[in-house]
Parts: structure tokens; sequence; C-alpha cells
């Protein structure tokens, strides 16, 4: 497959602070750019943990800078409950230092005025959302490329992660690229508690499906949302199984 070309700088845009949120535009371009090797033409994008939608909104006005530049179509859902933070159900691992129930309590129709066409907002906890979104959602002409974790608490990482569980590989990218918010910026995060004791678990639990940072900052000068960058490397994808020897996923992603 001819490889594509970044006409438009896109990853110097995003590299110099030209494009809001670099960090979500980081992910959405190495998501597009396997999606574009892979022949797809469509991506479902996520934002978990939407407060005053201020990042959802960021999300869609990348999308469209991409899709201008990329022809890549996306579909974008944000997820959040409509009573604010759920309770806390999991003693010191969900941070009650931090966090606390009914904090970030926003009227989701405000948020829903200002988002474009392609993009939902879906109320309720994520832990009664997630499984009958998958089954209406859920589809290898639209994988999942892009995963923003803003959920705060260790409990709801679990309910979010929920998403990555599907038998059928190609339902993702061989590599889907996340955000994970809260993991290294406040006293208190470490990996025994919140979204990274989430992401500990995981690995542990599953074969095939391994989450690790991606160790972007090398040729780039050091900023604070490299850390928060991770890959769900989906081993049974077929690409990572030699079944689509047409495809070449050499994306660099230290100089890109
Ligand atoms: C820090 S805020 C998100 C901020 C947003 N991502 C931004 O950058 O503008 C965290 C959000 O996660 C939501 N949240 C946490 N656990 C949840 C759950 N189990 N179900 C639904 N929403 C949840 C809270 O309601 C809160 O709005």
């Amino acid at each position: 497959m001819k490889k594509f070309k970044d006409v438009d700088n896109i990853a110097e845009q995003i590299f110099n602070d030209k494009i809001g949120r670099p960090a979500y535009a980081f992910g959405l371009w190495l998501a597009t750019l396997q999606a574009k090797e892979l022949g797809i033409k469509k991506l479902n994008i996520f934002e978990f943990g939407v407060a005053t939608g201020a990042g959802l909104i960021n999300l869609c006005d990348i999308c469209a800078i991409m899709t201008k530049s990329t022809d890549m179509q996306y579909d974008i859902y944000g997820f959040d409950s409509d009573i604010g933070m759920p309770a806390l159900s999991s003693g010191y691992k969900d941070h009650p230092e931090l966090w606390h129930e009914g904090q970030f309590l926003v009227d989701h129709d405000e948020i829903r005025k200002k988002l474009p066409e392609n993009a939902q907002l879906i109320s309720g906890n994520i832990a009664d959302t997630i499984e009958p979104f998958c089954q209406e959602h859920l589809s290898n002409d639209a994988p999942v490329g892009f995963v923003a974790v803003d959920v705060d608490l260790y409990s709801s990482t679990l309910s979010v992660f929920e998403l990555f569980k599907h038998n059928n590989p190609e339902l993702y990218l061989p590599v889907t690229i996340m955000y994970l918010d809260d993991i290294n910026d406040l006293l208190t995060n470490n990996s025994w508690c919140g979204e990274m004791l989430a992401v500990r678990e995981w690995n542990d639990q599953n074969e095939l499906r391994k989450m690790e940072e991606m160790r972007i900052r090398q040729n780039h000068s050091p900023a604070g949302w490299h850390d928060h960058i991770y890959g769900l490397h989906v081993l049974d994808h077929p690409v990572r199984n030699g079944k689509r020897p047409d495809v070449c996923l050499d994306i660099n992603i230290t100089a890109i």
C-alpha cells in the first residue's frame, strides 16, 4: 500500500503546540496513521470523563482538522454520569483524598448543544452504559482508534476497560492509542491506586492485549503530556500475526 504523506505537517503542528490539547491530537494522529495503512476509512474515538465538555469539544475540533487533512472520518463518543462523580467504592484505590461523590456535576444538555453531528455524549454511570454501547456501536468498519481515560477513579477505569474485552481483535487497531489523565501529576498518584492500578491489573489478566506507555519524548522538547500516551497492544490482531502482509506499520513514534 502507498505510504500516507503528512502534507499539512500535522505532526509538526502538534509538537509545536499549534493544535489545542496536543496529547489528544497526537493520540488521534497515531490512530489515523495506522488506519490509513490498514485501508480503514472511519474510527471510533472516545473521551471517558467529560465534566464541562472542554476536552470533548477539543477532541471534536481536532477530528475536524484531521478529516480535512486526511479524509479520515470519526465517530466521537463522550461518556459521563449525569450525577457528577459516582460514589467511590474501592477505598484508598479510588483516591478519596482527591475525589468525592457529586464532583463535576454539569448539565449534559448544555454540552450537547455544542457538539457537532458526529459526536454524542452518553449519560450515565459507565458501568451501566458501556456494554449496551459496545453491542450497538463497535464495528470492524470503525475500529476503536483513540481513547482518552479521564475518570479519575480506579473503579470507573475498570468499567472503561470493558471496552477492550471484546473477542474480535479487528474492533480495535493493532495499537489502539490511549491517553491516561490521572496517573502521575498529583502527589498521591501511584501504581497501586487509580487509573494506574487498573492498568497493572489489566496487564496481569490479559495475555494478548497489553497496555504500555509509548516513549515518544526522544526527539522532542519535553512536555508533560508525553508521559500520558499509552498503547493498547492488540497482540491477537491479524496485522500482528503476519496475516496482513500488505500492511507495514513502521511508524517511528519518536521521530514523527
Ligand atoms: C476530571 S473530570 C473530566 C474532565 C474532562 N476530561 C476534561 O478534560 O475537560 C472526570 C469526570 O469523570 C466522570 N466519571 C468518573 N467516574 C465515572 C463513572 N463511573 N461513570 C460516568 N462518569 C464518571 C465524572 O463525573 C467527571 O465528570
